[in-house]
């Protein structure tokens, strides 16, 4: 169960209108509150900011965090590996013509985005899903991400912290083993520094930290990270 997770297996578990707990918003097995959301939704809009064209949220889920940023985009497109996770997404969150959720992964993910749409998409969520990526998913990704000449941001959002583990593992022995594995049930743990060097790979990209307010239930063991496109 804590190896090798699987997200879809997982989501079809619980309640259908269960939005938070079948992508693991959860606090001891309850879903967070909805100030808890909301503090998710400022700080995303915060950073990545208003009245804007194309978002593409990879790894979107069951689509009830993209939702909520709705009135930021024009269009909005999200995809996700779980055939589960995007079914619901569809039934609950795709109302608005703006909304488009597919069945995706950095694999294929030049063919689930059409032409007209790639040169379109100006940012990119990945929020709570990079830690499951392996190295060569993020080289795919990151290697596409280059040819679309519009994209300007990639907000990284609820990467667990390598230096505050000790945060969330208070009660338990600190399993290492998990810790360096994105097929674990929390993906891979990295450092802040750790983050960075990485991303000396992909050296367009000018990577800052963001700060969510103390009072945000994760703070005390994730950051979230914001990529800017260094100006040619
Ligand atoms: C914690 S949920 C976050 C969902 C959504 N972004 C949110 O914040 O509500 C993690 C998501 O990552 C997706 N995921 C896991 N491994 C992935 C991969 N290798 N590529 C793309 N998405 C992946 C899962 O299907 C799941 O929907």
């Amino acid at each position: 169960m804590y190896e090798n997770f699987d997200h879809d297996k997982y989501a079809r578990q619980q309640k259908d209108d269960d939005f938070w707990g079948q992508v693991k918003r959860t606090v001891n097995g309850i879903p967070v509150a909805e100030v808890q959301i909301q503090i998710i939704e400022n700080t995303v809009t915060q950073h990545l900011g208003l009245n804007n064209k194309y978002l593409l949220d990879f790894g979107c889920g069951n689509g009830a965090l993209t939702y909520r940023f709705a009135d930021n985009y024009e269009r909005i497109i999200g995809i996700d590996p779980s055939n589960f996770l995007i079914s619901i997404a569809n039934k609950y969150f795709a109302e608005e013509k703006k909304f488009s959720f597919r069945v995706g992964e950095s694999a294929n993910i030049a063919e689930i985005l059409d032409l007209k749409e790639r040169i379109k998409i100006e940012h990119i969520l990945c929020y709570g899903v990079f830690p499951y990526l392996s190295q060569t998913e993020i080289d795919e990704l990151f290697a596409e991400f280059a040819t679309w000449p519009s994209l300007e941001k990639i907000y990284l959002g609820n990467l667990p912290d390598y230096d505050r583990k000790e945060n969330f593992f208070t009660e338990y022995p600190k399993p290492e083993h998990l810790l360096r594995n994105h097929t674990s049930v929390i993906g891979h743990w990295r450092t802040l520094k750790q983050y960075m060097d990485l991303f000396k790979r992909f050296p367009e990209w000018e990577v800052c930290r963001v700060n969510t307010p103390d009072h945000f239930y994760a703070s005390n063991y994730r950051f979230d990270l914001l990529l800017r496109k260094r100006s040619a």
